[in-house]
């Protein structure tokens, strides 16, 4: 059985190729993409998510557009890596998939109330806005939820400051609210999505792969190459979002730990932290994990297989 997934994304390079790698795998079933204040504005990011389903054909999967702004700070956009545009590189094509006129929120809580419990996944890969809203619009998704797999975060390493990582730190608030509802949170953070990287074997691999998907990851990657190493000294970029999608798909490709995660939200030098507790086996009612190793060569397998079926 195919695993359903919303997949909340802020597209951003790493979500567009989180996005195409949903919607190919047999393994999962995209039920919907709701878009979420972060990478760009809001109306960027949701343009950019159009304008990849047109690309690569995805027309009947809901669209939704959520949050305009975090729920406590002001805008934070991630230029310096993904350009004006949110998306910058390609030529995007004027969309001509249309957006679901649903505001994102109710997306997600019209489609895990209408499913079987257990049945759908929240695959968040940008700031937690839209579940953290969802989550207290309509608190009995917590329960109907399967689980949550987000990408954000890190126990040792920040990006977008010494400790923090973007999609937490933008939205702190909505982070707490997330992981401390008490339905199981993956975390999966830059410990392992720093190792997911598009080394030159990736690049070669896409580029064999003769389809318009295939030829805009490899722009997308291009542009992500350069930002990345010019704003944080990558050799070659880390593709963050991807990550989560592909620890649903198959969770032997990390190894993955019970433990408990609390968000820093008033922290001097240490705002949007994921204080993650590695000093003794977890309380049995712990419903955080954190993604602690990942083997990227069978994760990146996985993603160009994905690819090759476009
Ligand atoms: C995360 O921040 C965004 O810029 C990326 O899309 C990814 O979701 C990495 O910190
Ligand atoms: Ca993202």
């Amino acid at each position: 059985m195919p695993r359903s997934i919303i997949l909340d994304c802020d597209p951003g390079h790493d979500d567009a190729i989180a996005l195409l790698l949903a919607h190919a795998h047999p393994d999962i079933e995209l039920v919907a993409v709701t878009t979420v204040v972060g990478n760009q504005t809001l109306a960027k990011v949701t343009r950019n998510a159009l304008a990849v389903a047109t690309i690569a054909d995805i027309r009947h999967v809901p669209i939704a557009a959520g949050c305009v702004t975090p729920l406590v700070r002001p805008i934070e956009t991630a230029e310096s890596i993904h350009g004006e545009s949110g998306m910058d590189g390609p030529a995007l094509p004027e969309p001509t998939v249309g957006l679901d006129p649903r505001h994102a929120v109710d997306v997600i809580i019209d489609l895990v109330m209408a499913s079987e419990p257990g049945e759908i996944t929240l695959v968040p890969t940008g700031g937690l806005t839209n579940i953290a809203l969802a989550a207290r619009k309509e608190p009995r998704i917590v329960e109907r939820v399967r689980e949550v797999v987000l990408m954000g975060g890190g126990y040792h390493e920040g990006n977008w400051s010494a400790v923090s990582e973007f999609n937490i730190v933008i939205d702190p608030e909505a982070a707490h609210i997330v992981f401390s509802a008490g339905w199981d949170v993956t975390m999966v953070g830059l410990d392992v999505t720093h190792k997911a990287l598009a080394t030159p074997r990736v690049r070669e691999a896409v580029r064999a792969l003769d389809s318009a998907p295939a030829r805009f990851v490899d722009e997308l990657l291009e542009f992500f190459g350069t930002t990345y190493e010019e704003a944080q000294g990558f050799a070659h970029p880390p593709v963050h979002d991807p990550c989560a999608v592909a620890l649903v798909i198959d969770p032997s490709i990390f190894t993955v730990e019970r433990r408990p995660v609390s968000i820093e939200l008033t922290g001097t030098h240490t705002l949007g932290m994921t204080v993650t507790d590695f000093r003794r086996p977890a309380p049995d009612d712990c419903h955080t994990f954190v993604a602690t190793g990942i083997d990227s060569d069978r994760f990146w397998d996985l993603v160009v297989s994905a690819l090759a079926r476009y």
